[in-house]
């Protein structure tokens, strides 16, 4: 079973948004097994956007991240890395389509709400870096 790292950004949580976007997931069938809201330190922030340091970004990005509170996630489901990805939509606020997070909610690429991991190993690395496997529930759907 495939797992993602999924995190509400900022500005996702001061706009209210987190009950929609797990909403979003759970209708789609993914299974939640970790979530915490917390803030994260600039040593986790530079760590959890590792692949994009030098960027003429990367300054911008670690403060908005550390602005204020984020709600982390860990889904489980089958391909959730790729389906996460196109419910989430581009990176690009205008290459957002309608009907994705991004696309209905989001007008700027700074303040795009949601961070979704992009690959199986920035999946594990983005895990451990807010998870322990000890924090993280397995459990079995019954109903
Ligand atoms: P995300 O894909 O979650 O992680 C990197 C973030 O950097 C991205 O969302 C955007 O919010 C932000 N960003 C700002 N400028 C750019 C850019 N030129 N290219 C990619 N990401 C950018």
């Amino acid at each position: 079973m495939e797992r993602s790292f999924l995190m509400v950004k900022p500005d996702g949580v001061q706009r209210g948004v987190i009950g929609e976007i797990v909403k979003r997931f759970e209708q789609k069938g993914f299974q939640l097994i970790g979530a915490k809201l917390i803030q994260m330190s600039k040593e986790q922030a530079e760590l959890h956007y590792v692949e994009h340091t030098g960027k003429d970004f990367f300054e911008r990005l670690v403060s908005f991240i550390t602005s204020g509170p984020v709600f982390a996630m860990v889904w489980e489901g089958d391909q959730i890395i790729a389906l996460s990805r196109t419910m989430i939509g581009k990176t690009s606020a205008v290459d957002a389509a309608p009907g994705t997070i991004r696309g209905d909610y989001a007008i700027h690429t700074n303040f795009n709400l949601i961070h979704g991991s992009d690959s199986p190993e920035s999946a594990e690395r983005e895990i451990n870096n807010f998870f322990t496997e000890q924090g993280l529930v397995r459990y079995t759907k019954s109903i």
